[in-house]
Order: C-alpha cells, then sequence, then structure tokens
C-alpha cells in the first residue's frame, strides 16, 4: 500500500478509529480493521519496545486470515520529536514490519518520513493549526490529521469549519477531520466540510476491546459534553477531560479554572491522568451503552449509508 487512492479503496467507509494512549490496543484495532475501518494504536501504548513488537506481530498475524484482503490496512501512532526517548526504536519497528499508515505528532521531521515513505508507508501529520499544517507539508506529510476544538485526549481548539478551510487554502491533499464525531452521518458532514476521512476516538473508548476500566467505560455512558473539561494543566498540553474523573482524583476544578495557561498542576496531584483521570471528546453525549467495536463499526457503516441516501433529498435546494 503505498499511495492514499490505494488506502481509501481498502476502506468501507472513510473513518479511522484513532489511536488512544491506555487505550488501543491490537484486538481493538484489528477488530476496526475486519469491518474495513482503520484500527491503531499508538507505539507508546506499550511499555517497552519488545512489547511493541510483539503487538506488530499481533497485527501481521491478523492479516495472515483468509478474508484479510477485504480488510482495513492498520495504523501506528509515533510520536516524532527527539524528546521521545523511544523513537528511534519504534520507528526501527515500523520499518521493519512496514506499517502501512504512520500517523506521526509532535515533531514533522522529513528525514524520518523519508524513511517511512522509502518502505512505502503512508504518512498523516497531527496538526491543530494553519502553520503545524505547513511544517507537516514542507516536511512531506502524504496528508493532515486536522485536530479540531471538543477532540478527546491532546485537543486542538479551533472550529472544524475554520479549521479545514484554512488547510483548504494551502493544500489538496488529504484532510482527516477529528473531533467530537460520533456518528456515520457526521463522516458524511466532515466529506461536506472539505475534510476527507474522520478520526473518531472518543466512540471507541466505550468498547469490550479498550484496555479500560470498566469504570471509564460507563463513565462515558453517563456524561455529556457539559462534563468535559478543557485545561492544559494536567500535562502541559491543551486536552479533554471528564469532570467526574477529576473531581474522583480529588482536583479542585476551581483551581484548574485559576491555573494560568502556561503552568502545570503539581505532578502529584494529577499522576493517575490517563489512568484514572479519564479523557474524552464533546461527542460523549452520544455514547450510551458498551459494545463490541464491530457492532460500533457495522452501525457506523449503516449510518453513513443512510446519511448518503438522505443526501439526494437535499440535491432540489441546489436546483
Ligand atoms: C483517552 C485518549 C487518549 C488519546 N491518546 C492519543 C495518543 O496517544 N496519540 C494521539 O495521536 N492521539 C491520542 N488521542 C487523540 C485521538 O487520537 C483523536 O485525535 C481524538 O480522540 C479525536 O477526537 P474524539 O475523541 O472526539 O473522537 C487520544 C484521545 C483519547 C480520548
Amino acid at each position: 500500500m503505498t499511495t492514499y487512492a490505494e488506502l481509501l479503496d481498502k476502506l468501507a467507509i472513510p473513518l479511522i478509529a484513532a489511536p488512544m494512549f491506555l487505550v488501543s490496543n491490537p484486538k481493538l484495532a484489528m477488530a476496526a480493521c475486519r469491518e474495513g475501518i482503520l484500527g491503531t494504536f499508538p507505539a507508546h501504548c506499550t511499555r517497552t519496545r519488545d512489547v511493541f513488537e510483539e503487538w506488530l506481530k499481533e497485527m501481521a498475524a491478523g492479516f495472515e486470515e483468509d478474508s484479510a484482503e477485504n480488510y482495513a490496512p492498520y495504523g501506528v501512532n509515533l510520536v516524532v520529536h527527539p524528546t521521545n526517548p523511544r523513537f528511534e526504536g519504534d520507528l526501527e519497528l515500523c520499518i521493519k514490519y512496514k506499517v502501512p499508515v504512520v500517523l506521526t505528532s509532535k515533531g514533522a521531521p522529513g528525514d524520518t518520513f523519508g524513511q517511512i515513505h522509502d518502505y512505502g508507508g503512508l504518512i498523516l501529520h497531527d496538526v491543530a493549526s494553519r502553520r503545524h499544517a505547513e511544517k507537516a507539508l514542507e516536511a512531506g506529510a502524504d496528508g493532515l490529521i486536522a485536530v479540531c476544538g471538543g477532540a478527546g485526549g491532546h485537543t486542538g481548539t479551533i472550529n472544524p469549519f475554520a479549521l479545514v478551510n484554512e488547510i483548504r487554502q494551502i493544500t489538496d491533499k488529504p484532510i482527516v477531520l477529528a473531533g467530537g464525531m460520533t456518528t456515520g452521518r457526521d463522516i458524511l458532514a466532515a466529506q461536506v466540510m472539505g475534510a476527507d476521512l474522520v478520526y473518531m476516538g472518543t466512540r471507541f473508548i466505550a468498547t469490550n476491546e479498550a484496555t479500560v476500566t470498566d469504570e471509564y467505560r460507563q463513565m462515558l455512558c453517563d456524561t455529556n459534553a457539559n462534563d468535559v473539561f478543557f485545561t492544559a494543566a494536567l500535562d502541559g498540553a491543551p486536552a479533554n477531560w471528564l469532570k467526574p474523573s477529576l473531581l474522583a482524583a480529588g482536583i479542585d476544578l476551581d483551581e484548574l479554572v485559576r491555573t494560568p495557561a502556561t503552568e502545570v498542576m503539581s505532578p502529584d496531584k494529577v499522576k493517575g491522568r490517563y489512568k484514572n483521570i479519564y479523557s474524552a471528546g464533546h461527542g460523549v453525549g452520544n455514547i450510551h451503552k458498551v459494545e463490541p467495536v464491530a457492532d460500533v463499526c457495522r452501525r457506523l457503516k449503516a449510518e453513513y449509508k443512510g446519511a448518503v441516501g438522505q443526501l439526494g433529498g437535499l440535491q432540489k435546494l441546489a436546483s
């Protein structure tokens, strides 16, 4: 797989099950791939390089199944920044196992992108602004992941219409839209507004395959957008967190609100982030039950198909 067109051809709908720290794993990724949705996980989800290699072997074994030619390819999220001590070794493994799609975040080093391109990997790079997009394009990214306001995990802050329009001024390359989407109709809407693919994270946390506690799954079912708290004070990067988990960890939300954007709370107060301080995007209010990944994927495909069918009814508005 070398081109974006080849990637699209392998997808049942234009959707990526986004990589999530301490949530994604090969089982979740493989279940999505089997349904024609690009499954992913972050390399840094694994504690060591050896465990990362085990995960890559598990993916390779999954793709040896008979019907694998109908599967979507998979992707790995790699933090391509010199501050990531695992970077060199993890990149080496991506090259060794020819990971089809590499979802890069933080830096955008052209030489790293060159090494991924050399084995035929496709690079989609995380951006939260036009400036990030320019840098990633200069470095040779094949497409951009536009992380907008309302996304789970480390989030962008820009409205999706605004960010897609800004990025579209500088490139025709594929844009993957991220932030707050949970339905098949949302995927079509993203395409209508100029994106090519959708990245959904939060939608895949309340699944049987996710490596999360039942408490986290239940909190996703019980909360809505008003329960999502935006702050950079937990680890220095703007992120969305579930209020009930912040409160359960003894964090004073008033103190959090007063913490200046450039300051991080003392590490002992926030050491459970991602483990027992849970993250979710604004789309959380549309998640009501815990399901297998396959059921989520099948519903998203049916919703997308239904939404495409309904578009016909809108055509008269344009005539
Ligand atoms: C719990 C959690 C952990 C995340 N960890 C990562 C990560 O390790 N690497 C990454 O690139 N994105 C990470 N993300 C962001 C997702 O890849 C994606 O951009 C985001 O979930 C999309 O927004 P949505 O959750 O509203 O669908 C994380 C998101 C969540 C909710």
